[in-house]
């Protein structure tokens, strides 16, 4: 095991992530949406653990985040929250469940944070959600931003391409950031844009900055878990690592298995009473 993972098993709160920014330690950060692998990734010694509105693809096998509902990221959340011991534990607010008004927003964030015993929410967006984040952050609820390339709102980008490249929306990003940070949000995700514009945005915060695709100059990193334990082949853009090839590794098993039923070979003598 890496030396330089922490052997500090105190719960992290949103306060340790600020600390860790301030003597400039890496946060790690992954999602999970299950209990039996939100343990696997907790006791493996991850910072913050992510139910990423992501479920939508990699566990319901949708295009887009925009179809999971409210009742389904509660489930998530409840699953992986009673796995948890040490990591921040954030859920995600789908699609629906806050762009309307701040009541709505509230109301959302409440239910998850009710349901499902978890740490935090995370929002997408930055100026046309002010409002919600106002009235979920005086509720006592810790938000983390998420600006760049924020899924939710795909249908308007059109492509998944790299955001912020052009100069104005560079500077609203800039200016987006700024103003999460200022509304009181504890952390914020960059997601696939320029490096040195996340690094820009990382120096300039206080609070730590999480990066997808943005390059190595933020206070952290997160991918989602299917990706970068090579569960989910389909997916191969330039900044995932894959750290597994769990893909193979589960079809040798499976196919294992079903090669010994086929064959009489299991069960045997001593699997069985
Ligand atoms: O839903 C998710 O998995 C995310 C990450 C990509 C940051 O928002």
């Amino acid at each position: 095991m890496s030396t330089a993972i922490a052997d500090d098993s105190r719960k992290v709160t949103t306060h340790r992530l600020y600390e860790m920014k301030q003597r400039g330690e890496k946060i790690a950060m992954l999602t999970a949406y299950d209990y039996s692998m939100a343990q696997i990734i907790d006791r493996a010694g991850m910072d913050v653990i992510l139910v990423g509105d992501s479920a939508s693809n990699v566990m319901a096998g949708n295009i887009t985040t925009l179809p999971i509902t409210l009742d389904q990221m509660i489930y998530h959340g409840k699953s992986v929250v009673k796995a948890v011991r040490r990591a921040l534990v954030v859920v995600d607010l789908p699609f629906g469940s806050y762009q309307g008004n701040s009541k709505e927003a509230l109301a959302s964030a409440i239910r998850v944070m009710k349901q499902t015993h978890a740490d935090c929410i995370k929002m997408e967006g930055g100026a046309e959600i002010r409002e919600s984040i106002q009235r979920v952050l005086c509720a006592g609820i810790p938000i983390m931003g998420h600006l760049g390339l924020t899924p939710q709102s795909i249908n308007k980008f059109g492509t998944y391409t790299v955001r912020a490249r052009e100069e104005a929306e560079a500077a609203k990003l800039v200016e987006d950031a700024r103003l999460l940070e200022e509304l009181g949000c504890f952390a914020l995700v960059l997601e696939k844009i320029p490096a040195n514009l996340a690094t820009r945005v990382a120096s300039e915060l206080r609070i730590p900055v999480i990066g997808i695709g943005a390059g190595g100059g933020v206070d952290g990193q997160v991918l989602v878990m299917h990706d970068m334990l090579g569960i989910n082949q389909d997916f191969s853009p330039r900044f995932l690592r894959r750290y597994a090839d769990l893909h193979t590794v589960i079809t040798d098993a499976v196919q294992a298995y079903i090669g010994d039923i086929k064959t009489h070979d299991f069960p045997n003598e001593k699997e069985q009473y």
